[in-house]
């Protein structure tokens, strides 16, 4: 009978090598140990042997259980392992599939034209020694209107429509200027910065206004400046921009922080929406600056007879608009991807 036990092991030992599920397993632990299994079975038997035969019997019955129960542990073990394994691999990113399924058209993401338009200008002005500085969106009525020469009373104030929170003292800031103020209070002359970024304002929307749009504001400070540093720098961005010589005529223009104020218009050939291929010329705004007003200087710590500058405030919408012929700027944030796709990468 000893011998017997010994065959149920190796019958039970090649059984378990075939398993391939838990399922599968757990039967086998029935067929081996259960109440009605095979060495159940054998231990029936016992009533016929010697007192010696059925402690040697039993013996080995015990060790051959645990022997099983043992193997059958490390298998469900290992199977258990393996399900896991299966289950990751199949949720893994298989690279490859991602390749081919762009390759058939999938749609690949991308980034915004207004971002990569900001970008863009970006390095056109670091090539040229400019920093890029950030400023908050909430802003206190100092920084937006009284520093830009701007006082409560003034009616500029009513050229830009702002959005006040409930204390009456803080905003969303109108305008990229208020990078200006936080610009000149850190840093000593000579020096010339770019601010980019969201600006708000409480208007009604239309094809040409939006509630938050970008402005990218510049700055320089310098002790010999004149508005021929400033036509300079402003054709140079502008050719970078459109990859060749653009012409330009300055306007006069009134904004309060800056004397003399100009619109920089620039001579645009504007497509026909009628007759597609005829396209006629104009003057497009798309600039304004000047030299920056003395009170402005002063109120960011500079003093103004010593020291000059220029200041500008690019829209950036405005850039990807006509440099895309997009007739609509609510377009640009709608977050309709029928519009995001055409700008992909
Ligand atoms: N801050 C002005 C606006 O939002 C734009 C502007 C005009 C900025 C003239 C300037 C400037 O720096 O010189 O309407």
């Amino acid at each position: 009978m000893i011998k017997e036990i010994d065959l149920i092991l190796e019958q039970f030992h090649s059984e378990l090598e075939q398993q391939k599920t838990l399922a599968e397993t757990a039967n086998l632990k029935a067929k081996y140990l259960g109440k009605n299994g095979l060495l159940s079975a054998l231990m029936k038997n016992l009533k016929e042997l010697s007192d010696e035969e059925k402690k040697q019997l039993g013996q080995k019955s015990n060790s051959a259980k645990s022997v099983i129960e043992k193997a059958l542990q490390q298998k469900m073990n290992q199977l258990e392992i393996d399900q896991m394994n299966q289950k990751l691999q199949a949720q893994a990113v298989d690279f490859s599939l991602r390749d081919s399924l762009f390759d058939r058209g999938l749609n690949r993401g991308g980034i915004h034209p207004v971002h990569s338009v900001q970008r863009e200008v970006e390095d056109i002005f670091l090539s040229m020694g400019f920093e890029v500085l950030d400023g908050p969106y909430i802003e206190d009525s100092f920084h937006n209107f009284e520093a830009l020469n701007i006082p409560a009373d003034h009616p500029a104030r009513d050229m830009q429509d702002t959005f006040w929170f409930a204390d009456h003292q803080h905003l969303l800031r109108t305008h990229t200027s208020t990078i200006q103020v936080r610009g000149m209070q850190s840093r000593k002359p000579p020096f010339k910065f770019i601010g980019p970024g969201k600006v708000f304002r409480c208007e009604r929307t239309d094809a040409t206004h939006e509630m938050v749009f970008h402005q990218l504001e510049g700055m320089m400070v310098a002790e010999d400046l004149s508005v021929a540093n400033l036509i300079y720098f402003m054709k140079t961005l502008l050719a970078e921009i459109f990859q060749k010589e653009m012409e330009v005529r300055l306007r006069p223009g009134y904004f309060p922080f800056v004397e003399p104020g100009f619109e920089l218009d620039i001579r645009w050939k504007k497509p026909d929406p009628k007759k597609s291929e005829q396209r006629h010329s104009g003057w497009l705004e798309l600039l304004p600056c000047g030299m920056v007003h003395p009170n402005v200087l002063q109120a960011g710590g500079i003093d103004p007879q010593k020291y000059k500058g220029f200041a500008f405030g690019l829209g950036l919408d405005r850039l990807v608009m006509v440099r895309h012929q997009i007739d609509d700027i609510r377009h640009t944030h709608s977050g309709d991807l029928r519009f995001n796709s055409q700008f992909s990468l």
